[in-house]
Parts: structure tokens; C-alpha cells; sequence
């Protein structure tokens, strides 16, 4: 198999089209059995569900080449459960969980030549997604719905790759309580551009998020979850119910713990602790690891101690650990790493 002639090592984090996705259709209260296609265009009724109430899930997950020459992806039945917990919510109906990760490998093995080079940087990212396709003009469910799978090849998602990032305190909220926020619901990130662009235009990387009820604790970016680390080294990451169960999250908790020996809290934190504690990163699938060098809190600047030019200590060992688990490097626990061929 020839790779695809692509400068890998500069890529940003944008689409491209590749050659294959999968798509499977839900018609009369059942799923098709779905194939791989070329088109990457899909042609839909005006009055399509997912056009008029927004009724659209998604999913976020990374393909890898490991240095032996196996292309694998980290935990996709976290992804497939997780889908269908967002599915349950907008009242879709679910894509069998081990159908969703037979589909995956099926997009990716596809793609092959599209998947980056052991080294090089970037990854496949594949975007599992949910639409209602029927019309709808009364506020209902539609009746009919795609899944579907893109990949495409990405580089880090925050320009600069692992320099540390600045984020400021939002001033706007991206879920409710007892909302959506839980869930991959393409409305919250609708939800979420306006004040994305602002901090953009302002100098800022991301938006921290803070409870919307009562605005004193902290919740998660647009994309990533928190973590922080406390001068006596024990891995911090927040908990509410509005913010979504990210998959790198909870697994740099397993990682913290059993292969770095930190004490790992997940429980509430609030905006008024986070001066104390020295490193802080995102996590997430695009996100990887990423760290924060300052949070800016309405021109207060929260600078921690590991600066803006480098990692701390202990986020490059959580970075260097996660990473070299899912290029292969590493062994990591049993099922975190799922093969989906070997190259030839
Ligand atoms: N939080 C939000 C809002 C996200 O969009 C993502 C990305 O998927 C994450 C957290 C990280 O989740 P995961 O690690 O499962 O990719
Ligand atoms: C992911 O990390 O997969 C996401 O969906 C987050 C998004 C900001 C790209």
C-alpha cells in the first residue's frame, strides 16, 4: 500500500477529503448493514431533522501507526457507548456498539494510505457522526437518520503543537445544568463558536468553562477536559454532570495512577483553588495533551509555575506515557490499544 503524497509533519488540525467513509441508514425502525463509498457529499430533503432542531451527535477518535507497523485506535467502545448515551439523550436511535467499531475499522482499513506514518506526528482522525435525514416541521424525533464515517488526516489541534496555551475565564456558559453537556450533541458546540471566536480575537487559545449555576467552578474548554497538578503532585481533574466523560480523561487517570503512582482526585474544583496548583493541561482526542500556561480570570493573570516555553515535569510524563501506549510504545492495560491491521 502506497501512502498518500502528504507533507505529515505540517499538517494543522483541518479537513481533508480522503477516498472512503462509511454510511449506514435508519429506515421503518432499523439500521441497514451499511458500506464504504466514495461520495463524501450527501444529499438531504430541506426539511431534514438535523436542518431544522439540530438533531446531530458525534464522535471524536485517532487512528495510529505503531513503530512495528500496526494500525491501531485507542478504546473505540468507549466511543461506541459513549454515542450511544448522546443518541439516547436526542432521542436517535443507537448504532450497535460492536457494529460501530466494525465500521470503524472497516473506514480505516480503507484508508489505509491515508493513515500518517509511525513518527511523523500527525494521526487519522475519524469522525463517527448521527443525523435525522426525514423532514420534520413539528418538534419531533425524525424517522430516519444516517450514521456515517469521515477520516481525515490531522496534526495538533492547538498551533504550536506542545507549547503551552493561554485560555481565559468564559463569561458565557456552554451547557446547563442538568442540560446537555454530558453528551456529544453538535448544538453545544453551536453553542460554543461565538465565544470561541471572540477569544480568538482577543489573543486567548480557549474558553474555560465554569458551572453555570453558580459560576465558581470549573468545568471543561469547547473541546478538552482540565487537569491540574498540585505542588505535592496529585492529579486533579474536575467532576460535574455537565461536562463530557472524555475518554483521555479517564484514561490519564488510570495512567496517573497505576503507571505514574499519583494520587488522582476527580471532584469538584473551584476557580478560587486553581492559583495553587502548578501544571494544568487539557485532554482530550484532538486535544491530546495540551498545556496551559496561563488562565486569564477578567485580567488576572493565573500563571503556573511550568511557564509558557515547556511542559511541567509531570504533564510531559502523562504525555509521554498516553502517547507511547497508543503508538505501541507501551504497553497499556488490556483493550485500550485495538488493532485494526498490520501494514504491508
Ligand atoms: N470535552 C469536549 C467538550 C470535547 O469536545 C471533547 C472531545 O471529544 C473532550 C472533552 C475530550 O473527549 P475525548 O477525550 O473523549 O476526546
Ligand atoms: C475531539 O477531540 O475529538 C473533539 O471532538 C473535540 C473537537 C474540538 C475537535
Amino acid at each position: 500500500m502506497v501512502k498518500k503524497d502528504i507533507d505529515w509533519g505540517n499538517l494543522g488540525f483541518g479537513y481533508q477529503i480522503a477516498d472512503y467513509r462509511f454510511v449506514a441508514n435508519f429506515k421503518d425502525g432499523k439500521w441497514d448493514e451499511g458500506e464504504i463509498i466514495t461520495d463524501s457529499n450527501i444529499v438531504l430533503n430541506e426539511c431534514a431533522g438535523v436542518f431544522q432542531y439540530c438533531q446531530a451527535c458525534f464522535e471524536g477518535l485517532k487512528a495510529y501507526t505503531t513503530e512495528d507497523g500496526r494500525i491501531v485506535c485507542f478504546r473505540p467502545d468507549l466511543n461506541a457507548s459513549r454515542m450511544a448515551d448522546s443518541c439516547e439523550k436526542l432521542m436517535m436511535p443507537v448504532f450497535p456498539e460492536d457494529k460501530f467499531v466494525e465500521a470503524v475499522e472497516q473506514v480505516v482499513k480503507a484508508n489505509a494510505a491515508w493513515v500518517p506514518p509511525y513518527g511523523s506526528g500527525a494521526t487519522l482522525y475519524i469522525r463517527p457522526y448521527m443525523i435525522g435525514t426525514n423532514p420534520v416541521i413539528g418538534v419531533k424525533p425524525a424517522d430516519e437518520y444516517q450514521f456515517r464515517i469521515f477520516v481525515t488526516p490531522v496534526g495538533p489541534y492547538f498551533k504550536g503543537g506542545a507549547k503551552p496555551i493561554t485560555i481565559r475565564v468564559s463569561d458565557e456558559d456552554r451547557a446547563a445544568p442538568h442540560g446537555t453537556g454530558n453528551i456529544k450533541a453538535g448544538l453545544n458546540y453551536a453553542m460554543s463558536l461565538h465565544n470561541i471566536v471572540d477569544a480568538h480575537n482577543k489573543g486567548f487559545d480557549e474558553n474555560m468553562y465554569l458551572d453555570p449555576a453558580t459560576r465558581t467552578k470549573v468545568e471543561e474548554t469547547g473541546g478538552a477536559n482540565f487537569y491540574f497538578i498540585t505542588k505535592d503532585g496529585k492529579f486533579v481533574t474536575p467532576k460535574s454532570d455537565s461536562i463530557l466523560p472524555s475518554i483521555t480523561r479517564r484514561s490519564l487517570m488510570i495512567v496517573a495512577e497505576k503507571y505514574l503512582g499519583l494520587t488522582v482526585e476527580h471532584r469538584e474544583v473551584k476557580l478560587s483553588e486553581v492559583p495553587d496548583f502548578v501544571e494544568c493541561g487539557l485532554c482530550g482526542t484532538a486535544a491530546v495533551i495540551s498545556p496551559v500556561g496561563k488562565i486569564v480570570d477578567h485580567g488576572k493573570d493565573i500563571c503556573f509555575a511550568s511557564g509558557m516555553e515547556d511542559m511541567g515535569p509531570v504533564t510531559k510524563k502523562l504525555y509521554d506515557t498516553l502517547t507511547g501506549i497508543q503508538m505501541g510504545t507501551i504497553e497499556g492495560p488490556e483493550g485500550w490499544v485495538h488493532e485494526i491491521m498490520k501494514e504491508d
